[in-house]
């Protein structure tokens, strides 16, 4: 799905992104720092007070919410966001912090084209509360992984991922604060390193071993 830009003389081919999001945005902002204005085509949110939509409409870039709570079924809201998204002709559809779990209405129309950013070193912690878990544990390392989103939450083939140390006296805040910054420096790079081919053959790797 290459997106052709038009309405300039040396026109090109160039693969974008759309972001999903429900909260305040920070890796959307690190994702869009090292993203050239035309890369980045909408953000998405399931929530209309998510910060992250501010961040975008800022950039001047497009915004859409579908709230989740205007559909009586998953599968009705999942279907809904997939047309959203699809409207924007998306490369890459590229989760950041978005609360939603996506079943197959939207996956079959885009697995193998979505990613999302985990707060653990997956298979490790998937879900909720890395963070507590991971001090509960009594882990020496944690951090932070990208992986492609199919139906299992959490379970894609990974991608990316990057260590951080638990440190003595750690509580959760520092803790996050800590892969929080990982995850600033991973993501822009992974959506940048998709959007210029360089993860086709780890992809196509990826597939092969899934099956
Ligand atoms: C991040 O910790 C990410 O790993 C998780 O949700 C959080 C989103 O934070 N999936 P932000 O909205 O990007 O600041």
């Amino acid at each position: 799905m290459s997106q052709i830009i038009v309405g300039n003389a040396n026109a090109t081919t160039a693969r974008r992104y759309v972001v999903l999001v429900s909260g305040r945005g920070s890796n959307l902002s690190a994702i869009l720092a090292a993203s050239k204005p035309e890369q980045c085509a909408a953000v998405i949110s399931n929530r209309a007070d998510a910060g992250a939509l501010e961040i975008a409409r800022t950039q001047g870039i497009a915004t859409a919410v579908v709230p989740h709570q205007d559909y009586a079924t998953r599968n009705l809201f999942d279907s809904a966001l997939a047309d959203v998204v699809a409207r924007y002709t998306p490369d890459l559809v590229v989760m950041a912090g978005f609360m939603r779990i996506l079943g197959e209405q939207f996956i079959n129309r885009f697995e193998g084209h979505t990613i999302n950013i985990h707060p653990s070193l997956l298979p490790a912690f998937p879900g909720v509360r890395t963070h507590a878990r991971a001090l509960e544990a009594g882990v020496r390392t944690h951090g932070c992984t990208v992986h492609l989103v199919t139906s299992e939450l959490d379970a894609g083939p990974i991608i990316a991922q990057t260590s951080v140390p638990v440190l003595a006296g750690d509580d959760v805040a520092a803790l996050s604060a800590r892969v929080l910054v990982e995850e600033h420096r991973l993501y822009p790079r992974v959506v940048q390193d998709w959007l210029a081919g360089k993860l086709d053959q780890r992809l196509r790797e990826l597939a092969v071993r899934e099956c």
